[in-house]
Order: structure tokens, then C-alpha cells, then sequence
């Protein structure tokens, strides 16, 4: 049997559904040496501001258990150079792209916006709004409804329908289903879930925090089990909304956990430091599993988890 294994994110579409995760890959220069960047579902590039920015002091990572911290502050060459150097670059790979942006204000994200609205090339815009890597907490809009939607409903406006917005939200919520809702409301066609999670590492023989940002983003396995809670609560509230899943994806089992959570594409991140081909690896071996389990298509295992399990397959279990 043959297994349709594209998938779409609103209106846009993949042939494949593992994707890079931001900030894990930069652009996919350091990438390309080890698979085709065109061979997975897209490439989804590292946060871009409007200037260029150094980033915040080293210490910038820890190691933790099952996981990592890191506190990068959204190093970058800002959207000029961006936009004439690695979006050139990676059409020239053939890969589609899903350039994630991110902010300071929620006019700085218009801005960008509007500077990318016809660059050729761009399949989707990821934005950014829960960065935990900045100086102010007020800044990690996605921490906040009103905020959140502000964002939002700024970037649509100014691209009008011309690009598909997936929403980047943070587990550091009380109720990350409430702001999905909001950021769907203002018109976002898609969530990405989930960020990283606030953290700290302190070093005991200096006794300070280790990191000279202090907190950090944690990722990781050791967060996977908050991203499948989080893919499975916004999927069951919001099932017709499209979701790009992360968080400590390892193997194709991880990722096949996310799509039967509700996750349409899975992100692979932290995975690549330690092994630069793990997200065309994993995709394979989620093909293998979606069809070993008896799918025909990837679509139809999204959100499988949340079928009720009838009662004969529930005696044959027991
Ligand atoms: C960073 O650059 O600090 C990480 C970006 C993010 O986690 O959104």
C-alpha cells in the first residue's frame, strides 16, 4: 500500500511533515552537507529581527538532564541581509522554507511582515512570540492573551492573505488552549507547540547561575511529555487548527507520538546537535511506522489518540 505522507499547515503544503526547528539549523547551511534540505518538509529558519542582534553574553547553553538550556537571545544578522543572503540560498536548495520572525514590539513584527510579504520562495511565516531568552518577561507576548492576539492580528493585517501564519506559543501558561484561541481568532492559520520552557542551571562552584543571560530556554526529551500534553489539550479544543509539534523529538516514535497527539509536521531540533542527519533520519522512520500501523495516509493518523477505542479492539487489549 502507499502512503500519501504530505501533509498541509493551512493553506500551505509539504511533501513531507518533519521539519527543522527554529534556531536549530540557522538558514541550513550547516545542514545541506548532510542530506538534501529540499528532501524533508521544510526548513523553518532561525528567528529573524528587524536589525541585527548579537545575542545575549556566554555562558549561552548548559547541559541538563535529558536536555539542554540554552540562552542564545535570538542571535541574528537582521531581515536585510536575511532576506538578500538565505532566502536566495535556500530556494537555489529547492527547500521550502518557513521563515520564523520574532519582535520586540508588536510593530516590529508588522515590520517584518511586510518586508517578507513578497519575497518569493517563503511557504509560511512562523511567528516568534515566546522567545524566553529576553531581558524583559513582558516581551514573551505569548505569556499574555491580549498580547498575544496584538501580534497576531498586526502580522495579518499587513500581509492580508498573502502568506499562512503559524503561531509559536509558550507551555510557560496556566491554560495554552486560551491563547491558541486568541491567536487563531486574530488570524492565525496554525500553532506551533511548544517553545522552550523558562529554566536556570547554577553552577555550584562558582555558586551563581551558569548562564550570563541567567535563565535559559530548556529543550530536549525531557520536555516532550509537556509538548504531547500541550499538541493533545489545543487539538482536542481547536481540531481543526493545524499544529507543528516540538519538543525533544528523538526518533521517528517521538514524532508519531506529536501526530497522534494532534500534530499535522513535527520539528526537530535539539536532536541535530548531537546527530546533524537526525530529522531526515526521523522522518523515515516515521514513514515506516505510519504505514506499519496500517495508515494510508499521515493525515489520517493525526489526532488518532483522541479516538474513543471501541469496544472490541478494547477487548482484544485486555
Ligand atoms: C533564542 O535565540 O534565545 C532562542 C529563541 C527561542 O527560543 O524562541
Amino acid at each position: 500500500m502507499t502512503l500519501d505522507f504530505s501533509t498541509t499547515l493551512g493553506p500551505a503544503w509539504f511533501p513531507a511533515p518533519i521539519f527543522t526547528a527554529s534556531g536549530c539549523a540557522s538558514s541550513g547551511k550547516e545542514l545541506a552537507q548532510f542530506f538534501p534540505l529540499k528532501s524533508i518538509g521544510a526548513i523553518v529558519t532561525k528567528s529573524i529581527m528587524v536589525k541585527a542582534r548579537p545575542g545575549r553574553p556566554t555562558p549561552r547553553m548548559a547541559e541538563t538532564p535529558s536536555g539542554m538550556l540554552n540562552s542564545i537571545g535570538l542571535q541574528g544578522p537582521g531581515i536585510d541581509s536575511f532576506i538578500a543572503n538565505d532566502i536566495p540560498w535556500l530556494v537555489e536548495q529547492g527547500a521550502r522554507i518557513i521563515v520564523s520572525i520574532a519582535g520586540e514590539t508588536v510593530d516590529e513584527y508588522a515590520t517584518l511582515a511586510r518586508r517578507l510579504r513578497s519575497v518569493p520562495g517563503i511557504s509560511a511565516l512562523e511567528v516568534n512570540i515566546s522567545c524566553p531568552n529576553v531581558e524583559n518577561r513582558g516581551m514573551v507576548f505569548a505569556c499574555d492573551p491580549v498580547s498575544s492576539r496584538a501580534v497576531i492580528d498586526g502580522v495579518r493585517r499587513t500581509l492580508g492573505g498573502d502568506l499562512p501564519i503559524i503561531a509559536k506559543l509558550s507551555p510557560d501558561v496556566t491554560d495554552i488552549v486560551s491563547i491558541a484561541r486568541e491567536v487563531v481568532d486574530a488570524g492565525a492559520d496554525g500553532v506551533a507547540l511548544i517553545n522552550t520552557l523558562l529554566g536556570m542551571v547554577i553552577n555550584t562552584e562558582t555558586m551563581r547561575p551558569h548562564l550570563g543571560g541567567k535563565t535559559g530556554g530548556l529543550s530536549g526529551p525531557a520536555i516532550r511529555p509537556v509538548a504531547v500534553r500541550a499538541i493533545y489539550q489545543v487539538h482536542q479544543a481547536l481540531p481543526k487548527i493545524p499544529i507543528l509539534g516540538m519538543g525533544g523529538v528523538r526518533n521517528g516514535r517521538d514524532a508519531f507520538e506529536m501526530i497522534l497527539a494532534g500534530a499535522s509536521g513535527v520539528s526537530v531540533g535539539t536532536a541535530t546537535f548531537g546527530n546533524p542527519k537526525a530529522a531526515i533520519e526521523i522522518q523515515s522512520e516515521l514513514k515506516a511506522l505510519v504505514s506499519a500501523k496500517g495508515f494510508t495516509s499521515l493525515k489520517s493518523a493525526v489526532g488518532f489518540a483522541h479516538r474513543e477505542i471501541d469496544s472490541e479492539s478494547a477487548k482484544e487489549s485486555m
